[in-house]
């Protein structure tokens, strides 16, 4: 047990006199020590003192994250800032795993086989039944992490039931290890864009926060998203979340067989626009199957370039990525996390659709609430 404060001594050089005082900055970073007998000792080595703040490290105490930094000197573009990550967790040997769960790289070699192909596969009848059960144990997965959102929870708490949800339904969590990423899931808080990883942070009133699942079933990915609120957002996040998610269900609306991949861009662009937002330009929605990510590739923004056209028996998704400031974003360094150069708030919505003779079934749909994203549930 710590020592109270009575039983210190001033950590003023030469002063040795009784603590009476911590500094509030260190008892809020969770440093230990930092004790002064009086307002004066404590003025008197401040500028001395708060480089402590600057510089605490990664360090456990009492199983408590002190303030962590472990990019000294990196310049965050908004307020969120990395948290502990725990280590990779395992599966059971009975669970089918995709190539890059056991690659050192995490390469998808089986992707990497298919780069630079523009053809896209049509996919047969049984491969069509092995995506649509891929897909919805992939939205039970989402299902499962929006009832563990609240203030509070930490993102690798998310993860956590995230994973056990995947082995409960015979489903490998298609981004562990893809590419080395070290999560079952993304969790993209506030001015996170995409591909944010699980951590220690808890999540605060006020937040926004996007879960992004991808499962591995019987030889089939399944990939979806939804941006949630945590407690009471402000009304500008609020239309953000509400934006972004008209823009993706705009875009499922022209999907049908003949339309070119590079008309889903328009639609999205002029939604955000005339709402005042921007379009992410750097990531796109992309063909699945027994690939997670292969052709096409389906830009969210307008005047693109896609290639390709519509046709029965395709599965791709679409997953804008609206921002309310710019739409150019940079990469934290730990490789993964995409942040808006800006440090304003981004979110994103996902669906995996089949493309019909008709037009297209969303394949990743919640089965409940006629279909709705969580964050429009009544409270
Ligand atoms: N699920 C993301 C997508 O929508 C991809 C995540 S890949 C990861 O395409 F490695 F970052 F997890
Ligand atoms: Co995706």
């Amino acid at each position: 047990m710590a020592a109270s404060v009575e039983l210190r001594t001033c950590e003023t050089p030469g002063c040795d006199g009784k603590a009476k005082l911590q500094c509030p900055t260190c008892i809020k970073l969770g440093i230990t020590g930092s004790y002064f007998c009086s307002q004066e000792c404590f003025k008197g080595i401040w500028g001395e003192h708060k480089k402590v703040h600057k510089k605490a490290n990664s360090s456990e105490v009492n199983g408590l994250t002190q303030n962590y930094n472990p990019w000294p000197g990196f310049r965050f573009t908004g307020k969120l800032r990395p948290y502990p990550v725990t280590p990779k967790r395992r599966l059971p040997d009975t669970i089918l795993r995709p190539d890059h769960a056991d690659h050192p790289e995490g390469v998808p070699i089986s992707e990497r086989q298919m780069r630079g192909t523009t053809s896209i596969k049509v996919l047969n009848d049984e491969e069509i039944e092995g995506m649509r059960i891929a897909c919805r144990l992939g939205r039970e997965v989402l299902d499962v992490a929006a009832r563990a959102i609240g203030i509070g929870v930490t993102t690798e708490e998310i993860d956590r039931q995230v994973h056990e949800a995947c082995v409960d339904r015979d489903c490998y969590p298609s981004p562990l290890n893809y590419y080395q990423f070290p999560k079952s899931c993304c969790t993209s808080v506030n001015e996170v864009i995409c591909h944010g990883i699980p951590d220690k942070r808890p999540l605060v009133d006020g937040d926004i926060v996007n879960v992004d699942i991808s499962v591995y079933h019987k030889g089939f990915h399944g990939d979806l998203n939804e941006t949630f609120f945590v407690g009471n957002v402000d009304e500008e996040s609020k239309k953000l979340v509400q934006t972004t998610y008209e823009c993706l269900m705009l875009a499922i609306n022209e999907v049908k067989p003949g339309v070119r991949y590079r008309e889903i861009g328009n639609v999205i662009q002029k939604h955000a626009h005339a709402n005042g937002f921007s379009v992410v330009r750097s990531y796109c929605g992309h063909g699945i199957n027994s690939l997670f990510h292969t052709a096409p590739s389906i830009p969210h923004y307008a005047k693109n370039k896609a290639i390709g056209i519509i046709k029965p028996g395709h599965t791709f998704t679409i997953e804008p990525m609206i921002s309310q400031g710019t739409f150019r974003d940079e990469i934290w360094p730990d490789n993964w996390t995409a942040v808006t150069q800006d440090g304003k708030r981004s979110a994103q919505f996902e669906h995996t659709l089949l493309v019909t003779e008709e037009g297209c079934d969303i394949i990743t749909k919640r089965l409940e609430k006629d279909g709705q994203p969580h964050f429009m549930d009544a409270k």
